[in-house]
This record gives structure tokens, sequence and C-alpha cells, in this order.
């Protein structure tokens, strides 16, 4: 498998978003202020039934637009692809003042994306796509490497937690039009 960076031009995005992003809710976390001095919160899995599809680009063709509402000029594009078939890729969003993700700092790198098409989930191409992104933002001078999921898309939460992500905030009530989703805020120290 090869790992390139790409331009974020039309065509580079048109191709970025035909790797489907969407997953199946089958479980989700109760999050829960952990007790004790240690302070963080606890992730409870519960399950969720009926499952349910959850798709980031529904509604509008995202990549397409990240372009058109932000100056991408400092961002990261990678794609993981396989015999020149596209099998993941991952945005880095850095020093855009525009972002509010950013929290003003150029310390920080925002992991804008990360998608691994659904037939090939689960076979590191996830883990090699982080890996890229983490060793470029370091390489910008970042100490941080900061990530939004939310407590419905558990294996996102494994996925970070597994690369050695701390859970940084909670914020239920993020996402009006998604008033059961709480937004998940981790980060990697770099
Ligand atoms: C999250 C995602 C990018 C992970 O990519 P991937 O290539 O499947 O991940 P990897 O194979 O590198 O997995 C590494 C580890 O992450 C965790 N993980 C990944 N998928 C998981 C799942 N479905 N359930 C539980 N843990 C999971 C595991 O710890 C896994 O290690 P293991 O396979 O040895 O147990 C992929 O599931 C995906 O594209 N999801 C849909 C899009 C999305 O949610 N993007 C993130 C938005 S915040």
């Amino acid at each position: 498998m090869r790992i390139a960076s790409v331009a974020l031009a039309d065509d580079q995005a048109r191709s970025y978003g035909e790797i489907p992003i969407a997953f199946a809710v089958r479980s989700h976390y109760r999050v829960e202020k952990a007790t004790g001095n240690s302070g963080g919160w606890r992730l409870r899995e519960e399950r969720v039934e009926p499952a349910y599809v959850k798709d980031y680009d529904a509604g509008g063709e995202r990549p397409l637009r990240w372009a058109k509402r932000w100056d991408t000029s400092n961002w990261l594009v990678l794609a993981a692809s396989e015999n020149s078939t596209r099998l993941g890729g991952a945005v880095v969003a850095w020093n855009t003042p525009s972002v509010d993700m950013l929290e003003g700092r150029t310390d920080l790198a925002v992991l804008w994306d990360l998608r691994v098409h659904p037939g090939n989930r689960r076979r590191g191409i996830g883990t090699r796509l982080f890996d890229h992104a983490a060793d470029w933002a370091r390489a910008k001078g970042c100490r941080q490497l900061k990530v939004e999921t939310q407590n419905i898309n558990v294996p996102a939460c494994a996925f970070y937690a597994k690369h050695g992500c701390y859970l940084g905030a909670v914020n239920p009530g993020a996402y009006p039009e998604f008033p059961a989703e709480i937004q998940l805020l981790w980060y990697l120290n770099l």
C-alpha cells in the first residue's frame, strides 16, 4: 500500500470523497466523570438498538467544500492506495487562523478527516494514515495533534485511544442538530 500527499483541488477532493466515511452505529459511549483524584472521564459502551448508519458526508459533498470555505494552503491531504485503487485518506489542518478548532495555536494541528474504505477497515490502513499525519505535524513543529469525534463513533474512539490520544474535552450539546451526540476532543502529545 502506498501513501501519498495529494492536493485538494476539485478533482482530488472528489476522489477523496468517493471513499465512504459512513459507519454503522451499533453501540455508543455513555460518558461519565471519573471518580477519584485523577480527573478525566469514563466511557461506558452501551448497545444501540436498532443500529443505524452515520455518514458525516450526508447532505453535501464535504471534501469538495473544504477548499471553498477555508484557506487550505497549509493543510496536508493524504491518499492511501493499492494498485491505483483509493483505500483511504486523511486530512490535517494547520496554521489556518479561520479554523477555530486550531485554538489560535501554530503548535497544534487538527486531524480534520480520516477515512478508510469500509471493505478495507481493520487492516491497519487507518494506523498508517494516522502515523503519517502525526509525523507531518511533528515536522511542522507541533506539540499536539487534536481530533474531534463523538460518543456514537466507538470504532474511532477505540482507534484514537489505541494510538495514545487522551480525551481532553467532552461537550454535550455541541451539535444542536444531533442532540444525542456528545462531542469528544482527543489530543495526542507529539
Ligand atoms: C476509524 C477508522 C479510520 C480506523 O481505520 P482502520 O484502518 O479500520 O483502523 P486500523 O485497522 O488501523 O485499526 C487500529 C486499531 O483501532 C481500533 N479499531 C479500529 N476499528 C475498530 C472497531 N470497529 N471497533 C473497535 N476498535 C477498532 C482497534 O484497536 C484497532 O486495532 P486491532 O485491529 O489490532 O484491534 C475506520 O474505522 C473508518 O474509516 N471509520 C469511518 C470513518 C470515521 O469514523 N473516521 C473518523 C472520524 S473521527
